[in-house]
């Protein structure tokens, strides 16, 4: 089943010839023509940036930074010019200024790279007055484990690509250069199907084996715009967005123990098709007042979909979330689970009602463990000639 708008690549992707890439430099390797999943260019600038309303790509890895002490307001600002001009380049399937693996940027790959900034950002540009009401650490819900070591950050890098060795050279590009003003605090890997092993827009699977992603606003859609662009609130983030990125490990051994039954249960959707309990299609809309023949709700008040279901299109989160499988433990126990980004308007006013519901008595929570959280202001794109965070910095 396709996902909304996911198909429509056309206006946010610019296919390259594949000319340049082809051409080689020299080096004497045979190079066949390359396919044209390596070529494709996502555009960099524009009134928002890339990456967010993008389909999502196979592979991301999400970079957390704390600021080293210093970094002030002026050296944010060289610090965000040296990080778009990378950016603008590698997307573009150019290298890096001072790029010692040039040839690894040919194939960009649909590469975006996004930027976002973190409560600590504004306090160290001495601009606090201009953080957005609701940027702060999220509260602690009952149901968290969490891990210091994935939370917070002052600084986020998303860096999306259908191919890992384009999104390991742009992280490496970009990581020497954010490396004069802060310090990694985390990395996070993450994947979705390979390119081309499924139709573009195809509602995928996660590591539970759940079709995830169905009820989501369609990027270019009303719906999308008005529940993730910012409108109001500080003047300096209109046209950007929040980002609430929560780790959360899938407790596999007991899922396996769940039989398919339990598992559709506590999702309220089919393992099989992702349809609702209640109907035969995925993009079936659920019909929570169905009741079974003993009267009771055929879609449980306590099943994900149920808990999460928001009914004011303005108050949905979009979810663009991704796959981790980290190495097992010695004994083989998994460690796996979702990169959960949720992009919103508001914080406050969108994520939070719902994960306040999904905490309070979620099905899903059997099975599922918030381990790491970090929430970032992400500031509109730039044009040629502009940066990324200038409206606020500049
Ligand atoms: C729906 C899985 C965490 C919000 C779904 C669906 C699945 C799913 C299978 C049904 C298909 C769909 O519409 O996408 C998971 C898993 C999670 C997780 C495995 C954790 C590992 C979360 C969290 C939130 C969330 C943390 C928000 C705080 C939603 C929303 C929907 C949804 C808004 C659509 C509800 C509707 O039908 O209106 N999720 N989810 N999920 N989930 Fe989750």
């Amino acid at each position: 089943m396709l996902a909304g708008g996911a198909l429509a690549l056309g206006g946010a992707l610019a296919g390259a010839g594949a000319g340049a890439a082809a051409a080689g430099r020299g080096t004497g390797e045979s190079r066949p023509q390359p396919p044209g999943y390596g070529v494709q260019k996502v555009p960099f600038h524009g009134p928002h940036q890339a990456g967010i309303d993008t389909p999502a790509q196979a592979h991301a890895v999400f970079l957390g930074f704390d600021l080293d002490g210093g970094t002030d307001r002026a050296a944010l600002g060289r610090m965000m010019r040296l990080l778009t001009d990378d950016a603008a380049r590698l997307t573009g399937g150019a290298p890096a200024l001072a790029d010692t693996e040039a040839e690894l940027a040919e194939l960009p790959a649909r590469l975006t790279v996004t930027f976002g900034f973190g409560p600590g950002f504004f306090t160290a540009a001495g601009l606090d007055d201009r953080r957005p009401a609701s940027l702060a650490p999220l509260p602690v819900f009952s149901i968290d484990r969490l891990q210091d070591h994935w939370c917070g950050g002052d600084l986020l890098i998303q860096i999306c690509a259908d191919d890992p060795l384009t999104v390991a050279h742009a992280q490496r590009m970009l990581v020497k250069d954010a490396r004069t003003f802060a310090r990694l605090r985390w990395a996070q890997r993450g994947f979705r199907r390979g390119r081309g092993v499924q139709e573009d827009g195809v509602t995928q699977r996660n590591l539970m084996g759940q079709i995830d992603g169905t009820v989501n606003p369609a990027p270019g859609s009303d719906v999308f715009a008005g529940a993730v662009w910012a409108e109001d609130g500080p003047e300096w983030l209109r046209g950007g967005t929040t980002m609430v990125l929560r780790r959360i490990r899938m407790e596999l051994e007991t899922w396996d123990a769940a039989d398919t039954r339990a598992k559709e249960f506590s999702i309220g959707r089919t393992l099989g098709t992702g349809a609702p309990l209640t109907g035969a299609a995925e993009t079936d809309p659920p019909d929570f007042a169905a009741r079974d023949a003993f009267g009771l709700p055929v879609i449980s008040e306590f099943a994900h979909v149920r808990r999460a279901h928001v009914a004011d299109p303005r108050q949905q989160i979009f979810r663009r979330p991704f796959n981790y499988d980290d190495a097992p433990a010695a004994d083989g126990t998994p460690d796996t689970g979702l990169l959960f980004a949720s992009f919103q308007r508001d914080v406050a006013g969108q994520f939070l009602p719902i994960q306040r519901a999904l905490a309070a008595s979620d099905l899903l929570n059997q099975w599922t463990t918030p381990i790491g959280s970090a929430v970032f202001a992400i500031p509109p794109g730039c044009a040629p000639g502009g940066w990324i965070g200038q409206t606020l910095l500049g």
